[in-house]
């Protein structure tokens, strides 16, 4: 029985490596950005079609488990009848409509943390609303990629809707929250800050996320109207100023850096991440090919999803749904695939 994916929003394939690594088979996929596709095609042999609103669905191969990471948007009609009306024009209703006529068993959609409130709240009402009308039964969860074996403080939400039951998140086996130490290259073309260029804490401070916030960059800071012997505040306040230490783990890689913004102490001294390392902390593996310009390069991986946490979510996707019964898990993908060819779906009205 060979349970297949497609990948949506597909980036540089992360959702692809993971599921992939549970076992499952990639069908499809898509993604708009040049050197996303590039990348894709360096690593994994096929070419993603473009954009997804030019994708009918009745061409995408059947498959079982839709995966998307797709980027956050708000809905027009906010706080008005929940519905697909509400979702048209956006990336999510181009998601919707290949559910509709393609009724994959498994939905599983990645986003940022931040998705929980953005449009207080509205944004995910109307994605959990939306699946829970196409009679999936839907359940999400905020996940961070250091309980995954990686030593990356990456929060992100993840939704998986089934034709079945609901997901079991409690059932994801977490591992002990690696340090950051253990990841990084011992040579490399390393790019150190000079000791003039930072401060580094007296005490540093371990935060609850495992984060050590163990100094500040000495950059420009703003001195009007900050009180006296405060000055270094606004510096430390200001994320990328701040210097975590390689004996915790890393602050999230940002997705919109094409220069790679943290820098860490490691061995008393300070120095940016390099890219490899960039890649390993989100988990991809180190024969990756990284094809585009270094600033393509980190932007991609700010983008990505991290890989250890889908195949977790992967082996629990096949325990949970693809094999309590092999043979009734077989005729139930049977009877999805006749409905299917027979168009039963097709008296959805869906506009393509
Ligand atoms: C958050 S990233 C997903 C990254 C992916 N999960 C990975 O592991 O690399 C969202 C991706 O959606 C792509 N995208 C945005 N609009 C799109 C569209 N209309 N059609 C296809 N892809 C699109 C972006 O180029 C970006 O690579």
């Amino acid at each position: 029985m060979t349970v297949k994916f497609i990948d949506l929003f597909a980036g540089i394939g992360g959702f692809r490596l993971g599921l992939e690594q549970s076992g499952f088979k990639c069908v499809f996929s898509s993604e708009i950005d040049k050197a996303c596709k590039d990348t894709y095609f360096a690593n994994y042999g096929e070419m993603p079609k473009g954009d997804i609103g030019e994708i009918n669905p009745k061409e995408i191969e059947n498959f079982d488990i839709l995966s998307a990471g797709f980027p956050c948007q708000p809905f027009s009609i906010s706080g008005k009848q929940l519905g697909f009306e509400d979702t048209r024009g956006t990336l999510f209703f181009d998601i919707l409509r290949i559910i509709k006529i393609k009724q994959p068993k498994v939905v599983l959609l990645e986003n940022v943390k931040h998705l929980v409130h953005h449009d207080k709240g509205n944004t995910l009402k109307v994605i959990l609303e939306n699946l829970r009308q196409l009679n999936y039964e839907v359940n999400w969860k905020i996940l961070n990629a250091s309980d995954f074996g990686v030593p990356q403080n990456r929060e992100r939400i993840i939704i998986v809707a089934s034709k079945d039951k609901k997901f079991e998140f409690d059932k994801i086996k977490t591992v002990k929250r690696p340090v950051l130490k253990d990841f990084l290259d011992t040579e490399a073309d390393f790019e150190f800050l000079d000791d003039t260029e930072y401060s580094l804490l007296v005490n540093p401070t371990v935060q609850k996320s495992g984060l050590i916030f163990a100094g500040y960059r000495n950059k420009a800071i703003r001195k009007a109207g900050v009180r006296p012997n405060t000055e270094h505040l606004s510096r430390v306040h200001k994320q990328p100023n701040r210097i975590y230490s390689a004996e915790g783990v890393h602050p999230t890689l940002p997705s919109q850096e094409t220069s790679g913004r943290f820098f860490i102490l490691v061995d008393g001294k300070v120095r940016k991440l390099t890219i490899n390392e960039c890649y390993r902390i989100t988990g991809f593996p180190e024969d990756f090919n990284k094809i585009s310009s270094l600033g393509e390069l980190y932007k991609q991986i700010g983008n990505s999803v991290c890989v250890p946490m889908v195949a977790e979510l992967g082996k629990e996707i096949k325990n949970q749904f693809f094999s309590s019964n092999r043979n009734a898990v077989v005729r139930e993908m049977q009877i999805r695939e006749e409905k299917r060819e027979n168009d039963t779906y097709g008296s959805i009205t869906v506009n393509l």
